[in-house]
């Protein structure tokens, strides 16, 4: 469902999927190729998301911004740049992810977080707010930390895990 907000309308771009069940609200803008799975949220009512080219979002995630305010006057917008992959039940909030990033399945990202380009945070981590993750490396944990380079074969695994999703949601 895309929906308005006040007199913001998502632009969604060419050949997206974006599931009946999912819901995209208000200031977000998703670029080519993108595919937005069943029951995830996109909510930019009170700041803008932006999403580049070739993106998943898979199942269950929540995306969504701080407002400008008293305790917080910059607020926090959400940037994804291209093929980012953000795993099953994902909750990204007012950050910015680089180029070719993997989010890890039921992952917290919080205001102001930087992952710059092709990063990969494993499964159930949490990013506090303000840091900043620092290309080509494995973070994990609670909080995340930095836990190694990543190899060679993780770093193809980041583009292909966008170029799969995007097959798959060709076949939807
Ligand atoms: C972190 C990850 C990349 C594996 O990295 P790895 O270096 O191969 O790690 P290993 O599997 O060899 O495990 C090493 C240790 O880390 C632990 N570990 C693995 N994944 C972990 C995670 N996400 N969080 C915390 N600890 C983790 C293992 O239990 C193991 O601990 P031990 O040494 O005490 O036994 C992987 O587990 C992960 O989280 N991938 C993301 C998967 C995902 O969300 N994919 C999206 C699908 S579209």
């Amino acid at each position: 469902m895309i929906r308005d907000f006040q007199d913001k309308s998502p632009r969604i771009g060419s050949n997206c999927y974006i599931d009946e069940s999912a819901v995209v609200i208000g200031d977000v803008v998703i670029g080519d190729d993108c595919s937005v799975w069943p029951m995830s949220v996109i909510r930019g009512d009170v700041n803008i998301i932006r999403i580049g080219n070739s993106c998943n979002i898979q199942d269950g995630c929540v995306l969504h911004v701080s407002h400008q305010g008293e305790h917080n006057p910059e607020g926090a917008e959400l940037h994804l740049g291209d093929q980012v992959t953000v795993a099953h039940k994902v909750l990204l909030h007012g950050c910015r992810i680089g180029n070719q990033c993997l989010i890890g399945m039921g992952s917290i990202v919080m205001d102001n977080a930087i992952l710059e380009d092709r990063v990969m945070l494993g499964a159930g981590s949490l990013v506090a707010p303000g840091k900043t993750l620092e290309s080509g490396y494995l973070y994990l944990g609670n909080p995340a930390r930095r836990v190694r380079e990543l190899n060679h074969r993780e770093i193809e695994l980041l583009a292909y895990l966008s170029d799969h999703y995007i097959l798959l949601k060709n076949k939807y």
